[in-house]
């Protein structure tokens, strides 16, 4: 692999052993940050891709480009049991990733000074590769998703991302009025940074680039780490969904979805999603997710990253959605609570809820739709017995018969089907939203 050239390598290896990234207190804990956690449990992708739940004890996780290893920790604490891999050519990085597992209690992990391209020297098979804030350094996309590709297990899942060139358009034009002026010949230090200040402040606010960059945030001494990589970022490239795809294809992966892939919704942007106007509405409904997601980027290119999963090809285990099963599939179904859901906090305002007839905000625990969600808590009581142990649907119906064998109106006895069918209109909004997984028995 010939990229980045050596040169270019040596100057992002300085640059991350001068100044560690991220530069996130040993201490901190992203124990509460559930929507991190979400995106870093081996469990989300794996049940986009199979609609399957499976169990992280024993996986064996990489982070490559791991850096000081805050994700690293979060993939520990999000995937238990699992194994923790770091990798990163910076030693710097390495020793404080190191020290960051081992303060937080995490024995079953280890740190390598490596490069991405060393990766097959490790001699491990992986589950799961994070590849986060890393693989847009590289000009050659496929080269370094094959490398990562080679050491993945067969039904493995990798996760990286890109910088989008249309997002960030702005930056990479500071980078080249940063480069013009010498700033970036050499590892860009403090004297650079402060130059980098300066020339911003000097700029009228109506100027163009001030406007679209700049903001007191990069000021004093916790403006450095984002100065550095937004405005002084050795090696920092932008791409584009089709370069994604461009590279998926050449390496011979398969696109699993975006990350956030509910953000990333082209229907979304219609005011009337239902009422298009006539040519969209019939050519929309029919394009491939990569023209779709290319729509997205281009009419809103609000995503700094294009971040995304993938996977060996043929590995999808084929399966019907959820929106399409009979009342026989829902019969054998079992449904799991999202991991992330399962803490003291999220248990005790549950029970207070239904206790004190108040509905349960459950967005305030898991908001991976980024929307305000809410539930009656008369409903809400079917969630308690899945914070112990997955249920058989069936078993929940039957909970909600016995809080509810009379029907409020009517005050007959409450009818099976009724109760089937409110169950489960409640799992189907609560799984669309990324609440419960909804395993099928027999395609399991
Ligand atoms: C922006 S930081 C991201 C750190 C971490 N992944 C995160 O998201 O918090 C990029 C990291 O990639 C590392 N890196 C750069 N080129 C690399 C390569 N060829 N192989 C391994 N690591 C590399 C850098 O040293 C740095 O620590």
């Amino acid at each position: 692999m010939t990229n980045p050239t050596s040169n270019l390598l040596d100057k992002i290896r300085q640059q991350f052993d001068t100044s560690p990234y991220p530069r996130i207190p040993l201490d901190n804990s992203p124990k509460n940050d559930t929507n991190l956690l979400y995106i870093h449990n081996l469990i989300t992708p794996y049940y986009l891709r199979n609609q399957g739940v499976i169990n992280t004890k024993d996986k064996v996780i990489l982070d490559a480009g791991c850096g000081t290893g805050y994700k690293s920790l979060v993939l520990a604490e999000a995937n238990p049991g699992a194994k923790i891999v770091g990798i990163d050519i910076s030693e710097e990085s390495i020793k404080l990733a190191r020290q960051r597992l081992e303060h937080h209690g995490f024995d079953n992990a280890e740190f390598h000074v490596l490069s991405i391209q060393e990766l097959p020297k490790l001699n491990y098979q992986f589950d799961y590769i994070n590849c986060d804030e890393l693989l847009y350094l590289f000009s050659d996309l496929a080269a370094v998703l094959e490398v990562m590709k080679a050491v993945l297990k067969s039904d493995g899942i990798i996760r990286s991302n890109l910088h989008s060139s249309i997002q960030r358009f702005s930056y990479f034009r500071a980078q080249k009025v940063f480069t013009i002026m010498g700033l970036m010949d050499d590892n860009p230090e403090d004297l650079e940074m402060g130059i980098v200040v300066e020339t911003m402040k000097a700029l009228k606010d109506n100027v163009d680039l001030k406007a679209k960059t700049w903001n007191p945030g990069y000021e004093g001494e916790d403006g450095k780490e984002r100065i550095l990589m937004n405005y002084l970022f050795q090696g920092d490239k932008g791409y584009t969904i089709s370069d994604m795809f461009s590279a998926l294809r050449t390496a011979d992966l398969d696109f699993i979805s975006m990350v956030n892939w509910r953000q990333w919704d082209l229907m979304k942007l219609f005011k009337e999603p239902d009422n298009l106007p006539a040519f969209l509405g019939m050519s929309l409904p029919d394009i491939s997710i990569e023209e779709q997601l290319q729509l997205f980027e281009l009419i809103h290119p609000i995503h700094r990253l294009i971040d995304f999963w993938c996977g060996h090809p043929n590995q999808t285990q084929t399966f019907i959605p959820v929106s399409e099963w009979t009342d026989s599939d829902w019969r054998v179904t079992k449904v799991h609570l999202y991991p992330q859901l399962k803490t003291p906090d999220f248990r005790e305002e549950l029970i207070a809820c239904i206790t004190e007839i108040r509905p349960f905000t459950i967005s305030k625990y898991l908001s991976p739709t980024e929307e305000f969600v809410s539930i009656d808590s008369s409903i809400a009581l079917c969630l308690i017995p899945l914070l112990d142990q997955p249920q058989p649907m069936i078993s929940l119906v039957e909970r909600w018969k016995q809080v509810r064998p009379i029907d409020p109106i009517t005050l007959k006895p409450t009818d099976e089907e009724q109760a089937f069918h409110t169950v489960k209109h409640l799992l189907l909004s609560l799984e669309s939203l990324g609440y419960i997984m909804l395993e099928h028995q027999s395609q399991n």
